[in-house]
């Protein structure tokens, strides 16, 4: 068989993992032939790609990134492009796409299936917000260096009394800041999924300072939004992809927590830090039998589906049932954390 790989969206720790072990699968195991699209979509659109063999997969299990680049496509350019898309899938004599990636790519890896191409999706992103899935890997690493670097800003809060605002990513959802802040021990936990209110939050934090505390620790997804009318907030608009701009709230929450505590209170915002580097273990094998998975798929000509966890199991979900909706943190994860408002 011949198998085309690309990775599409935000990059995320795992990805190499993941395309090492399709191509060991395949290579080794069935004696495929893998290649690899630069730079998401677009290389299947262009046509730019390359040989994936043992040698290109060789020494990348614990590297950061992708071997392959990555970049977002705007849906209409995809939308236009699907015969130009089944086109090069035709002259490379491919049997397969694999295309690893989140929401947007799983949206786009759809859209191509249900255009005819053999298609097996794997999820990936650090947010976490792929539904039919229990997990994505890059979550873990993420959640892993944005709790510890709320560990190190305890430590520096405390010394000089401030509020710290640590605004970590997620988009949509709080899984990011709900796990990092339950395992640092934040104070408070803002998440989108419940619009806050600043009045309840000053209250939190006021309390700790009353109790003779000296600093405090909220940890805000950079997707929470006050709740309406309760606070001054400007949002940030879309971007080319569609894509919500997120506008700062650690930084205009900051300002707001300021005035009303008359304590310094500072923003700090981790951003692409969590993207980045090494992936954890976990993430390497989740990673890993997603990557194995997928070529089984590919083999058996279950196409259209994407892996996902469910348990301990790695199982086959229909794309469709996939994209339908974003995976957010229900309601009762709020009570476990006690400090979400
Ligand atoms: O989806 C992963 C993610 O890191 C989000 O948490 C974040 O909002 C977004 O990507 C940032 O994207 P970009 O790197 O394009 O700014």
């Amino acid at each position: 068989m011949r198998i085309g790989v690309l990775t599409s969206g935000g990059d995320c720790p795992g990805l190499n993992a993941v395309i090492r072990s399709i191509v060991h699968r395949a290579v080794v195991d069935h004696g495929d032939e893998v290649i690899g699209f630069q730079d998401g979509w677009k290389g299947l659109l262009e046509c730019d790609y390359r040989k994936l063999d043992l040698d290109a997969v060789s020494g990348i299990l614990a590297l950061g990134g992708t071997i392959l680049g990555s970049t977002r496509v705007q849906p209409t350019r995809l939308r236009e492009g699907v015969e130009r898309a089944k086109g090069h899938v035709a002259e490379l004599g491919l049997d397969a796409i694999i295309p690893i990636g989140g929401e947007g790519t799983l949206k786009a890896a759809r859209l191509l299936s249900d255009s005819g191409l053999p298609i097996v999706g794997v999820p990936k992103t650090i947010d976490n917000d792929i539904a039919s899935t229990d997990v994505t890997f890059g979550f873990d690493t993420a959640v892993g260096v944005a709790t510890e670097a709320l560990d190190r800003l305890k430590t520096t809060a405390e010394s000089h009394q401030r509020v710290l605002i640590v605004e970590v990513m997620g988009r949509h959802t709080g899984w990011i800041a709900l796990h990092s802040g339950m395992a640092a021990g934040a104070h408070a936990i803002v998440v989108p999924e419940r619009p806050f209110h600043v009045d309840e939050l000053t209250k939190v934090v006021g309390a700790r300072f009353e109790a003779g505390k000296k600093f405090a620790i909220v940890v805000v997804a950079e997707g929470a939004r006050p709740q309406d009318g309760t606070m001054a907030f400007e949002a940030g608009g879309t971007d080319v992809y569609g894509h919500e701009r997120f506008a700062g709230v650690a930084r205009q929450l900051a300002v707001e927590l300021e005035r009303r505590l008359e304590k310094e209170a500072r923003p700090v915002i981790l951003g692409h830090v969590q993207r980045g580097g090494t992936p954890t273990a976990y993430d390497r094998v989740l990673a890993t039998r997603f990557g194995w998975y997928a070529v089984e798929a590919v083999h058996r000509g279950d196409f259209g589906q994407m892996t996902a966890l469910r348990g301990t199991d790695i199982t086959l979900v229909p794309l469709a049932e996939a994209v339908e909706h974003l995976k957010t943190v229900p309601a009762e994860r709020y009570a476990e954390a006690e400090c979400v408002l």
